[in-house]
């Protein structure tokens, strides 16, 4: 086992767990995913435990012994427990699962760690290392995953997996990209069967909407989206999206079109990438649509926010902004003014009209920050009374220095003293 490439940290806080297990008669095991990724040489530093015995009682001693933080959960009895050094810890009272029905919480008694494993998604997810020191680094493998594991397969433990957890099948596809494995043809089999019967509407927007998250933060988003669009869990999940060619070519290549773009614009602020996705996965829809798309993906305000202002643009300033016809600076600055870098970045994007670039570029690269030089303090001092006169004469001093007709702040202060005496007289 490839112990020895764990960061310390993590190798003491097994040996720990080990020892402290020890201590009070009970089997302690590292399970799931970490045992996975340390057998392919990946980091993860999510730790899960299983305790053949009690687990909050284990939590308990264990967190004393760090003075971590002790967050337990009576009904299934587990915890968690957040160390100081950021590693978070979670801890299992081995158990059986039986599910009352198709997608449904799972109603759970004691079991054996076997047990605990039996209902684990996919072999590759259901080994486990034990750590008591007379079994130290013992790995556990009832159900061949080192085997799948080595061959690049994904496979359920049994027939009624999927049906008793829908969410298996995003998280297969989703191991699937991220590691370039498959699903073995019988649970793949399995998956289009539970697709078209429909499983996907037994389970809630919440645990859907879940799963969509963590696929959005995957390193290979696009490709998930083009396997869940094969097998038609898209369209039961969201049902509004409306994938062209075109949108999946952009998605798949965003990071480098990203750079690329943030090489020709003078900013270097943080793109928020799922947005950007969110975005692009909303830009064939209509507002009607997109609303009820957002509250089906369970978004927040903002990004539900900005979805709108995306289709608003596109509907109502785009086809000003791509023509031909006389656009001035001041027209391109109000057109964007209110929008995020996210949805401009996303426009430019989809938008493959170069005379819309050069006006993103435009806005982005030299309008969006100008603003006039002199301050109210000026304006008292050349005689204007506060009020609403502040404002107006501001807002022409704006309007021409986006349109280039006044420069510097010489001209500002002419501007204003010409004003005031065309106001006077
Ligand atoms: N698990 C499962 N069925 C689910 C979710 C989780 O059987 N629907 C089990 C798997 O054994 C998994 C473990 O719980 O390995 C931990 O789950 P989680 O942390 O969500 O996944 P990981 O496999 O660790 O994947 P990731 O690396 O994406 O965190």
């Amino acid at each position: 086992m490839k112990f020895e490439l764990l960061p310390d940290k993590v190798a003491r806080v097994l040996s720990d767990a080990g020892r402290i297990a020890d201590e009070i008669g009970y089997n302690i095991y590292v399970v799931g995913g970490f045992v996975r990724d340390l057998i392919i040489g990946v980091e993860n530093l999510d730790i899960d435990l299983v305790v053949e015995g009690d687990g909050i009682c284990f939590a308990k001693k264990f967190s004393e012994k760090y003075s971590a933080k002790l967050e337990t959960y009576e009904r299934f009895r587990t915890a968690l427990v957040t160390m100081e050094n950021g590693l978070s810890i979670d801890i299992v009272t081995a158990r059986k699962e039986k599910y009352p029905h198709p997608a449904a919480l799972p109603e759970v008694s004691e079991g054996t760690v076997r047990d605990d494993l039996f209902r684990r998604d996919f072999t590759i997810n259901s080994m486990a290392i034990k750590l008591n020191s007379n079994d130290w680094g013992k790995v556990i493998d009832f159900f061949e995953g080192e085997k799948d594991l080595s061959k690049g397969i994904i496979r359920i433990l049994h027939d009624l997996s999927f049906i008793d957890d829908p969410t298996r099948i995003i998280r297969a596809v989703r191991f699937e990209a991220r590691y370039g494995f498959h699903m073995e043809e019988k649970t793949e089999s399995l998956a289009v069967k539970a697709i078209e019967s429909g499983i996907f509407d037994a389970l809630s927007r919440e645990r859907i909407g879940f799963e969509f998250d963590i696929l959005l933060r995957e390193k290979n988003f696009a490709e998930i989206l083009k396997r869940m669009l094969n097998l038609g869990i898209l369209e039961k999940i969201y049902p509004e999206i409306d994938l062209t060619d075109v949108l999946m070519d952009i998605l798949a290549s965003l990071d480098k079109k990203i750079s690329l773009l943030q090489k020709n614009l003078k900013f270097n602020e943080n793109i928020d990438k799922i947005l950007l996705y969110i975005l692009i996965l909303h830009y064939n829809m209509n507002s009607e649509k997109a609303c009820s798309s957002a509250s089906r993906m369970r978004l927040n305000k903002s990004f539900k926010h900005e979805i709108l202002s995306f289709i608003n643009i596109r509907d109502n300033s785009l086809p000003m902004l791509i023509g031909k016809g006389s656009v001035s600076n001041y027209d391109i600055y109000i057109a964007f003014k209110e929008i995020s870098t996210e949805v401009l970045v996303a426009l430019y994007l989809i938008e493959d009209n170069h005379i819309f670039h050069e006006r993103i570029l435009k806005y982005i690269n030299c309008l969006r920050s100008i603003k006039p030089c002199i301050t109210g303090k000026d304006l008292l001092k050349a005689g204007v009374k506060p009020g609403p006169e502040f404002k107006e004469i501001l807002q022409s001093i704006l309007i021409q220095k986006v349109n280039g007709t006044i420069n510097t702040i010489e001209e500002e202060l002419d501007y204003v003293k010409k004003t005031r005496i065309s106001s006077e007289s």
